[in-house]
């Protein structure tokens, strides 16, 4: 491609500008990363020094667990032979101000998958549970008979949600708790904003060395067993409004920009002999890619870094799949079957007999994202006029081309449908995960809902009525 060529139809200062853009994203994205959870000590206050433990897990909604490890040795009534077997049970009450599923459970890392817990559903019973990932379908039932919770309840009355339920200390193929020698057991709770599964309303963690009974109260003088408790704040937040608000800018304004520039082209002045509204259209759709690969990898190193698995969800499913077409997309536009050579013209077929301007039309061509065909556009823009009427009672274009573009087109079509829905799905996630901010889906809605209007409006007077 010639270098006149190139900055013809690439100038040179929307490179600058783009990759200038690109890498500030890039730092911002860096430095926007929250910090991982803190975590503070506490003492126990316990209970009347016999080992039964208080804890205040959250103030504002309440959640306070109180725990006691009662042995066979130092509780008369304990005589079940599985009790007796397990050396004893973890005697567990959660109570939340508030109406939802209330769960705890042990977790060797303190992480959310991996963890065998119990849930209490309301009017169900607490039941365990193990947790292999970061959505429902990764929180699975323990079979039957591993369905050994005594004097296992959940109630709720006046707001109020109690669970209460009596856990066996060892069971075989299960997360043990190890009492004494002033061993950390890791425990992770959570409470839900409703009775079924489903995202947290509050979680965290806590680490703590159990006692039997009894036995902390032998000694009585010496210090409380300390307890670590995680941070309930919900990490990251920056990083996912960084994310969320580069993936709104990319496919609810500047994709659509793009399209309204090639729909209303008539009404957009030509500057400097070259159309305007297509060096807008490139840009715009330069800057949705480079955006959405921004956005991209902004999501996958928040993902990784907070330690859950990969696009679990349909948020982050569709998020890879706009991905991944936008891809195929630009290959598309890249390797497209030509149309046909024009008998007499070495001006308007710029995709056969000038190998240097074809290469630079591929770049352009492989950089958009909407349904305006390119290869048009290129002999418009080269002022081929009359060469272009000739082509165009040249030869008919080949099956593969039509396909090509009406593929193209769809795939444009499709492409914005899930974006558009996806924005919608993350702002969804973002609201509920960091629940003090408010859902911006109406405002987003009512934005685009504007935005197509004006796009409809404009193009339907600058086609049909002027
Ligand atoms: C369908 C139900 C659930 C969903 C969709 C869900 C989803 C998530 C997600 C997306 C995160 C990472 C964001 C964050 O830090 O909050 C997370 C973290 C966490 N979840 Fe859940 N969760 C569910 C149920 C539970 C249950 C039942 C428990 C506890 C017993 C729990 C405990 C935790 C804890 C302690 C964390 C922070 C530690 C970590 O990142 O693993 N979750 N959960
Ligand atoms: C076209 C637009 C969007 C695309 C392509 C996209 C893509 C993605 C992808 C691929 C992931 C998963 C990363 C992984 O699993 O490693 C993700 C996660 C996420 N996105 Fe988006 N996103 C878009 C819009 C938004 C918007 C507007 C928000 C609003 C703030 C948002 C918030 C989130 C959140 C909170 C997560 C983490 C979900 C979780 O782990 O529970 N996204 N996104």
């Amino acid at each position: 491609m010639s270098a006149a060529s190139f900055k013809n139809r690439f100038p040179l200062r929307w490179t600058t500008t783009t990759t200038l853009f690109f890498v500030l994203l890039v730092a911002f994205s860096i430095f926007s990363s929250s910090h991982a959870q803190s975590t503070s000590n506490h003492n126990v206050e316990d209970g009347k020094g016999e080992g039964l433990v208080a804890l205040v897990l959250n103030e504002d909604p309440m959640v306070v667990v109180e725990y006691e490890v009662l042995t066979p040795e130092n509780t008369a009534d304990l005589t079940d032979e599985a009790v007796v077997a397990a050396g004893g049970v973890l005697d567990v009450t959660l109570s939340y101000e508030g109406e939802g599923y209330v769960a705890l459970g042990t977790s060797p890392d303190l992480k959310m998958a991996g963890s065998e817990v119990v849930i209490g559903m309301f009017p169900g019973i607490p039941e365990k549970y193990s947790i292999s990932g970061y959505d429902t379908s990764g929180i699975v039932r323990m079979p039957d008979q591993q369905q050994t919770l005594l004097e296992a309840s959940v109630s709720q009355e006046d707001g109020m949600t109690v669970m209460r339920f009596r856990k066996l200390l060892s069971e075989e193929g299960e997360l043990e708790l190890t009492v004494g020698g002033g061993i950390q057991n890791n425990f992770i709770w959570a409470v839900g904003h409703g009775n079924s599964l489903g995202y947290h309303a509050v979680r965290s963690t806590f680490s703590a060395a159990l006692e039997a009974s009894g036995e902390a109260s032998g000694e009585a003088s010496g210090p409380a067993p300390e307890v670590v408790v995680g941070s309930t704040v919900v990490p990251y937040k920056g990083s996912w409004a960084f994310h969320g608000t580069m993936a709104t800018i990319a496919w609810g304004l500047f994709a659509p920009l793009a399209i309204a520039s090639s729909l209303c082209r008539t009404i957009i002045p030509n500057k400097g002999g070259g159309a305007l509204w297509l060096k807008i259209h490139i840009f715009l759709n330069v800057m949705c890619v480079v955006m959405t690969m921004v956005v991209f990898f902004t999501a996958l190193s928040t993902t990784g870094k907070s330690g859950s698995g990969h696009f679990n969800g349909t948020h982050q499913k569709v998020g890879l799949s706009i991905v991944v077409l936008s891809i195929f997309q630009v290959l598309g536009g890249f390797f497209r079957p030509h149309p046909p050579h024009p008998p007499s013209s070495s001006a308007a077929d710029h995709d056969h007999e000038k190998a240097a301007k074809t290469g630079d039309e591929e770049t352009v061509d492989a950089e958009k994202l909407e349904e305006v065909d390119v290869d048009q556009q290129m002999e418009e823009e080269a002022a081929a006029a009359a060469a272009a009427a000739e082509a165009a009672a040249a030869s008919k274009k080949s099956s593969a081309r039509v396909a090509f573009e009406i593929g193209h087109r769809v795939m444009a079509g499709v492409l914005l449908g899930l974006a558009l829905y996806n924005i919608d799905e993350g702002l969804r996630l973002y609201a509920l995960r960091y629940s003090n901010v408010e859902d911006y889906r109406m405002v987003y809605w009512i934005m685009v809902g504007c935005l197509f209007g004006m796009i409809a409006v404009t193009s339907i007077y600058s086609n049909f009525v002027i």
